[in-house]
C-alpha cells in the first residue's frame, strides 16, 4: 500500500471509485486534484477533511456558498422548513422569496425558478425564441452558460460568419455531444470588443432572438466590461428587437443585492441567476425579467417544466438569504466585501514579496487572480500557460490550507473573520514561495 492510499481520504476515493465514474459527479473536476478531498465538517469559513485537516474555503462550492458554513439563522430557516411541509407543489415560502428578489434586482419584474444554471439558461433561450419569432443567439467567448450542447465551447473558424464549431482539443469539447447544434443555433464572438459587435449587428441583428453574456466576465477571469461595452450592446438590442439576457449565475448576489446590472446601471431583459440566491445549501436556479417576456410563460405558450421547480425547501433559501443579506442596507455584504479587498491586498503583496507577478481583478464579491503582469482585459487573454500558472498557484494554496477554485477565483463569505484574515496571510505566504518555484522550473524565471 502506498503512502497515499493510507489516508482516510484516499481509502475513500478508492472505495467510491467502484461504484462513482472516477469518484466524481462532476467531470470538469479541478484539473490538479488527483484525490478530491472529502469534507466532514463546515464552520463559517473553514472546512474539515476526512483526516483531520482544516482548510480556509475561498472556494464556497464554485461561488454558491455565500452564507459561510453552518451560518445559524439559515440553517434556522432551512429546519423550520423542512418541518413544516417538504413535498408539494405550492406553499407559503414563494412569496417571500419572489418579492425579496423583485424589490432588488431591477430587471425582475416576474421570476420563475429552476434548479440549475443549465437548464434555465435553456428556458431563456427558449423565451427569447417566442418573443422574438427568430432562432439564433449571440453568445461571447470565454463565458459559460452551463453544460448543455447548444451552448458551451466551440471555435469560430471564418470571422465572417462567427459560427461556432466543435474543434479537437476543446477541453469543452468531449465526445458525445450532438453534431451542429452550436453552428445551427448560435454566433460567437469575442467580448468587449465594441467595434466588432456593431457591424456584426449590422449583418446579422435582425436574425438574433437573443445575446447571452456575463455582465462581467467571470468565468474569462473575472474581467471588467469595457466602458460603454454593455450600455452599446444594450442600446444595439434595443434597436434590432433582440433580447439581452444577463448571465448572473455568478455575479447575482455576489456583487449586490441588485447584481451586476445595477451596479452597472445596465438593465438586461432577462436575467438568469443560480449559486448564491439560495445562500449555498440547496439548489436553486431562477429566470427574471420583464413582465411581457415571463407572461409567454403564464399564457403557456412556452413550456417552463420541472418536478422539483419552487420545491419548498429552495424557496425557504432564497427567502433567508435575501432577508439575511439585505438587513441595514446590505451590511453583511458590505462587510464581505471590505474583507475580501483585504484578501485581495494581502494576495498581490505577499506575491510581490516572493517575486511572483500576480494582480487581483474583478468586483470583490467574484475577483479571480492572474499570475500576469498586468490585469487581463479580454477574456482571450486567460490562455492555457496563464491558467496554468494560476493552477500551480491554487494547487500549493491547497497543500497549505486554502481551497481555491481551480480557475483561480476568490470567493468570500459572508462570515469570513478577521482571524480567517490572518490565516490566509500565514498560509499564503508559505504557499506563494512554493508556487513561485515550480512556476520558474516549468516557464523558466
Ligand atoms: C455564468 C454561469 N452560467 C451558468 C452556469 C451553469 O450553472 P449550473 O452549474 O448550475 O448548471 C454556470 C456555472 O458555473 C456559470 O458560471
Amino acid at each position: 500500500m502506498t503512502q497515499a492510499l493510507q489516508t482516510a481520504n484516499h481509502q475513500y476515493h478508492e472505495r467510491l471509485k467502484q461504484v462513482l465514474p472516477g469518484g466524481v459527479h462532476y467531470n470538469f473536476n479541478m484539473p490538479w486534484e488527483e484525490v478530491p478531498l472529502h469534507f466532514v465538517d463546515g464552520r463559517g469559513s473553514r472546512l474539515t477533511d476526512m483526516d483531520g485537516n482544516e482548510y480556509l474555503d475561498l472556494y464556497a462550492r464554485f461561488g454558491a456558498m455565500i452564507l459561510g458554513h453552518a451560518h445559524e439563522e439559515y440553517l434556522d430557516a432551512l429546519q423550520d422548513a423542512v418541518r413544516r411541509v417538504l413535498c408539494v407543489s405550492h406553499t407559503d415560502a414563494d412569496a417571500d422569496a419572489l418579492e425579496l428578489m423583485a424589490a432588488h434586482i431591477p430587471s425582475a419584474e416576474m421570476i420563475r425558478f429552476g434548479l440549475s444554471g443549465t437548464e434555465i439558461l435553456q428556458t431563456a433561450l427558449r423565451l427569447a425564441r417566442a418573443y422574438t419569432g427568430r432562432n439564433r443567439f449571440l453568445r461571447f467567448e470565454n463565458h459559460y452558460h452551463g453544460n448543455a450542447d447548444n451552448i458551451m465551447g466551440g471555435r469560430v473558424t471564418d470571422p465572417q460568419n462567427p459560427v461556432p464549431v466543435d474543434f479537437k482539443g476543446d477541453y469543452k469539447g468531449t465526445a458525445g455531444r450532438a453534431t451542429n447544434v452550436m453552428a445551427d443555433q448560435s454566433y460567437l464572438l469575442p467580448w468587449n470588443d465594441t467595434e466588432l459587435l456593431e457591424s456584426f449587428f449590422g449583418e446579422h441583428g435582425d436574425t438574433l432572438a437573443c445575446v447571452l453574456t456575463e455582465p462581467v466576465c467571470v468565468n474569462g477571469g473575472s474581467i471588467e466590461p469595457a466602458p460603454g461595452f454593455l450600455e452599446r450592446l444594450r442600446a444595439l438590442c434595443t434597436e434590432h428587437g433582440v433580447v439581452l439576457i444577463f448571465d448572473e449565475m455568478i455575479t447575482g448576489v455576489r456583487t449586490g443585492l441588485g447584481g451586476a446590472q445595477k451596479a452597472l446601471g445596465v438593465i438586461p431583459d432577462l436575467t438568469t441567476l443560480g449559486k448564491a440566491i439560495s445562500g449555498g445549501g440547496v439548489p436553486v436556479s431562477a429566470l427574471a425579467g420583464r413582465r411581457e417576456l415571463m407572461a409567454l410563460l403564464e399564457s403557456k405558450k412556452v413550456i417552463h417544466a420541472g418536478t422539483y421547480n419552487g420545491y419548498p425547501l429552495g424557496a425557504a433559501a432564497v427567502a433567508a438569504t435575501f432577508t439575511i443579506l439585505a438587513r441595514d442596507d446590505e451590511a453583511v455584504l458590505h462587510a464581505m466585501h471590505r474583507r475580501a479587498g483585504q484578501l485581495r491586498s494581502t494576495l498581490v503583496e505577499e506575491a510581490a514579496r516572493v517575486g511572483l507577478p500576480l494582480v487581483v481583478q474583478g468586483p470583490p464579491g467574484v475577483a479571480s487572480y492572474h499570475c500576469s503582469e498586468e490585469p487581463l482585459e479580454h477574456p482571450g487573454q486567460y490562455d492555457f500557460d496563464l491558467m496554468s500558472k494560476d493552477i500551480i498557484v491554487a494547487t500549493a494554496f491547497q497543500r497549505h490550507g486554502v481551497l481555491v477554485s481551480s480557475i483561480s477565483r476568490l470567493y468570500p463569505n459572508a462570515q469570513l473573520s478577521d482571524d480567517d484574515l490572518e490565516v490566509f496571510e500565514t498560509r499564503a505566504r508559505r504557499a506563494l514561495g512554493e508556487a513561485k518555484q515550480s512556476i520558474d522550473e516549468i516557464f523558466g524565471s
